[in-house]
């Protein structure tokens, strides 16, 4: 049996709400250890599209593959699969509030892939300490900073070994000086060859990681191609225009 090319395949993807059409057939392959970076204006779809791709939404039609065997996206053993495989990290965090970094990061383990305790603390850990976050272990997020925070949401997707990673712009809630921590976890992460795709505004993230910039406006891909074919000096293209667009706002144009 030969090995399937992509890791995932996502094909003519179309969401709606209400009369709201927000996906418009999108359409992408991601093969293992690549990273696609999605950007575009704000609405375009890009959080949509991520939580299509690990069902946190239902598509109202199209297909998710993984290594060429598709998801029946309604059956939940599916579904279940498919979440442990995908994970997923927010603007927002997503912490549980009541739970101390330990057990936001232990709690899916115990109850997912049902570790005793011993095992999955011991694992909770070690994520944390690949964040830089082995001494603050027992606070709780009203006690960590936004970066700290979002690396706690990222020590717990890769407790749960994903195949792939979703990132829905992971810095964006945070204040400019603690984007870099969270930059260099991800810069690592890509480094050890983590499987991504990643809704950013952060044009260092862009033209540094991605091998594939995807465009995304009105729920379509409108352009994509690699940081050099979409941003090379001169590039008259609709990607260079948005982040020349970008960079004027927030002034971090390298
Ligand atoms: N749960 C929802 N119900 C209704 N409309 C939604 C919902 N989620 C997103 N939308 C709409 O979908 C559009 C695309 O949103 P989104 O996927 O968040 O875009 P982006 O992440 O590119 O900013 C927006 O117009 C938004 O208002
Ligand atoms: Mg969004």
């Amino acid at each position: 049996m030969t090995e399937a090319k992509f890791i995932l395949e996502v094909d003519t993807l179309n969401k709606s709400y209400g009369d709201n059409t927000i996906l418009k057939g999108v359409s992408l392959t991601l093969e293992e250890g690549e990273i696609k970076v999605l950007i575009g204006p704000s609405g375009g779809g890009k959080s949509t599209l991520l939580q299509c791709i690990n069902c946190l939404v239902a598509p109202d039609s199209g297909t998710i593959s993984m290594h060429g065997k598709e998801i029946n996206l309604k059956n939940k053993k599916d579904l279940y699969q498919l979440r442990q495989r995908v994970g997923m990290i927010f603007q927002e965090f997503n912490l549980f509030d009541h739970l101390t970094a330990l057990d936001n990061v232990t709690i899916a383990l115990r109850k997912v892939r049902r570790m005793d305790k011993g095992a999955a603390n011991k694992r909770a850990m070690f994520e944390l300490e690949q964040v830089g976050l082995g001494d603050k272990i027992e606070l709780y997020p009203a006690q960590l900073s936004g970066g700290q925070k979002q690396r706690v949401a990222i020590a717990r997707a890769l407790a749960m070994d994903p195949e792939v990673l979703l990132l829905d712009e992971p810095t964006s809630a945070l204040d400019p000086e603690l984007v870099g921590e969270v930059i260099s976890v991800i810069k690592a992460l890509a480094a050890k060859g983590m499987t991504m795709i990643m809704a950013t505004h952060q044009i260092s993230l862009i033209a540094g990681l991605a091998r594939n910039v995807l465009f995304m406006e009105n729920g379509i891909i409108q352009e994509q191609g690699s940081p050099k074919e979409l941003l090379g000096a001169g590039k008259k293209t609709r990607t260079q225009g948005f982040c020349d667009r970008l960079s004027d706002l927030d002034g971090e144009g390298s």
